[in-house]
């Protein structure tokens, strides 16, 4: 049987078809807009997602027995907001899970409801990128529209509610709602009634291997495939992503370098830690997992290399650093072109080059920039480590990983083996493995991944390397305590100006 991945994320949806064996046999990515209408926004049309899954699907599936198609799963950005009418009308562009429009709503829920309450209710604490803060902030400022919300889903969902004609999430997505009793794996109550809104206009649960239903009659024709394709819950990326470098069971851990950089530690058990710094979510293999998420990790290379270096030769740039520059450069690149998330939970803190100088040259920043992710990377991984979880080694999977040189200096700088996988594409390989675990070609996530997944190379450590980043990163985290008082200043003056 063949099987259908789709990777929803914030530059394009990646579709690819996948076998039984696990095996891709075709890839297909569609690009559509992201649109930042003021400094630290970000917002997506949810139909444009639509149009290029369908038209990627209709591409992807061109040349292949169609029969053999069984099933589709998807791994979708998380957090963003998509709010339909009584008529399934679109009422206003997703606010994306990197907007940071939210501050005061998440300050609010965070000081007045209060951390130790929602972390009961959720197990997690506000992030401005989170889901409900962008409810409370469309009740405040767009009441009208907020007053016409008949429903209420995550980006993926609303791709599977066009093609099953179910209105359904899954747990790991609605995780990164603030609206989820993570540990109890249903809505909760108190958030609903804090946000304002009804169980009816949410989603209804399932597990992200389930399936959820099978192609509407309508979508069945549009797609030129059969109504018994069945549609799985499906993931949030990072989980999805997980699941296809078989980040799954106990102690595992997955660094994902997209847009966002993760780190991702798969747990059987469920988890929270103390301060809340890292987020304590529903895995896709019906675990659990912890998580630690930068706003802007490839992106921030992406901006340095085409928006201010104006180049997409990547590689050509990157290879004129030599592993005796790692560690050695005194130029430091804070990372938070969106804000951050973890673990300083900041909206208004900002990227940053510091310790430039005359001699300072064009590859020196270009290092800094790759160094400066990797030791926000670091700064989820110490949390992790501050709650006595092991690490020795991590997979690595993202547009980031495609560079040896990244791999190279995230393994030193974390201080960690990192294993590739064969198959990079991440949430799209998640997707198509929950899609054959939906329709029963294995037993489990677990068993799927394990089966289908194979390392293809490791990146080791370097012990003199990893010594010169142990004591760069010292320096490095004392940088953002000491300007985090100055990003407020310059926000406000943004603000007047
Ligand atoms: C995770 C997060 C990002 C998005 C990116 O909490 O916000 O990784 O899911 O697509």
């Amino acid at each position: 049987m063949l099987y259908i991945g789709i990777d929803l994320g914030t530059s394009a949806v990646k579709l690819l078809l996948m076998d039984g064996e696990g095996e891709i046999k075709k890839i297909v990515s569609r690009s559509y807009p992201l649109t930042f209408p003021h400094p630290g926004w970000s917002e997506q049309n949810p139909e444009d997602w639509l149009r290029e899954t369908i038209s990627g699907i209709k591409e992807l599936t061109l040349d292949c027995d169609k029969h053999q198609i069984a099933g589709i799963g998807t791994g979708g950005q998380m957090h963003g907001l998509v709010a339909l009418d009584k008529d399934d009308k679109v009422l206003r562009p997703a606010i994306l899970w990197n907007d940071g429009r939210t501050f005061e709503e998440t300050d609010w829920l965070n000081k007045v409801i209060g951390k130790e309450s929602l972390s009961r209710y959720t197990a997690n604490i506000a992030f401005a990128g989170f889901t409900a803060p962008k409810l409370l902030w469309m009740k405040k400022h767009e009441p009208e529209l907020f007053a016409r919300i008949d429903k209420i889903m995550l980006p993926k969902d609303y791709i599977n509610y066009k093609l099953s004609g179910v209105r359904c999430t899954d747990y790991s997505d609605a995780s990164g709602m603030l609206l989820l009793d993570v540990k109890n794996k249903c809505w909760s109550r108190e958030m609903l009634d804090i946000c304002g809104i009804k169980e009816e206009q949410m989603p209804r649960l399932f597990e992200s291997y389930e399936a959820v239903g099978t192609l509407t009659p309508e979508m069945a024709k549009t797609l030129g495939l059969s109504e018994n394709v069945k549609i799985a819950a499906g993931a949030g990326d990072n989980a999805a992503a997980a699941v296809g470098t078989a980040t799954v069971g106990d102690g595992r851990c997955n660094i994902s370098l997209g847009t966002s950089g993760t780190i991702f530690i798969s747990s059987d058990a469920f988890g929270v830690d103390n301060h809340n710094a890292l987020h304590s979510f529903s895995h896709a293999d019906g675990n659990y997992h912890l998580m630690g998420c930068m706003l802007s990790a490839a992106s921030c290379n992406k901006w340095w290399m085409e928006d201010i270096l104006r180049t997409e030769r990547y590689s050509e740039e990157q290879a004129k650093i030599t592993r005796e520059a790692m560690g050695r450069s005194q130029v430091f690149f804070l990372p938070y072109l969106m804000g951050e998330r973890s673990p300083h939970n900041d909206s208004e803190a900002r990227g940053t080059f510091i310790g430039l100088s005359m001699d300072t040259t064009r590859e020196d920043m270009t290092l800094s920039v790759l160094e400066g992710v990797a030791f926000g990377i670091r700064d989820s991984l110490e949390v992790a480590r501050s709650l006595g979880i092991d690490i020795k080694r991590s997979k690595i999977c993202g547009g980031g990983a495609k560079s040896p040189l990244w791999k190279e200096i995230i393994a030193n700088v974390l201080n960690l083996e990192l294993d590739s996988v064969e198959t990079e594409e991440g949430p799209g390989y998640g997707g198509a493995i929950l899609a054959s675990v939906a329709c029963a070609e294995f037993g489990s996530v677990r068993e799927a991944a394990e089966k289908l997944v194979k390392v293809s190379s490791t990146v080791k450590p370097d012990e003199e390397i990893a010594a010169r980043y142990e004591e760069r990163y010292r320096v490095f985290r004392q940088i953002y305590p000491v300007l985090k008082p100055l990003f407020g200043i310059i926000k406000n003056e943004l603000d007047r100006g």
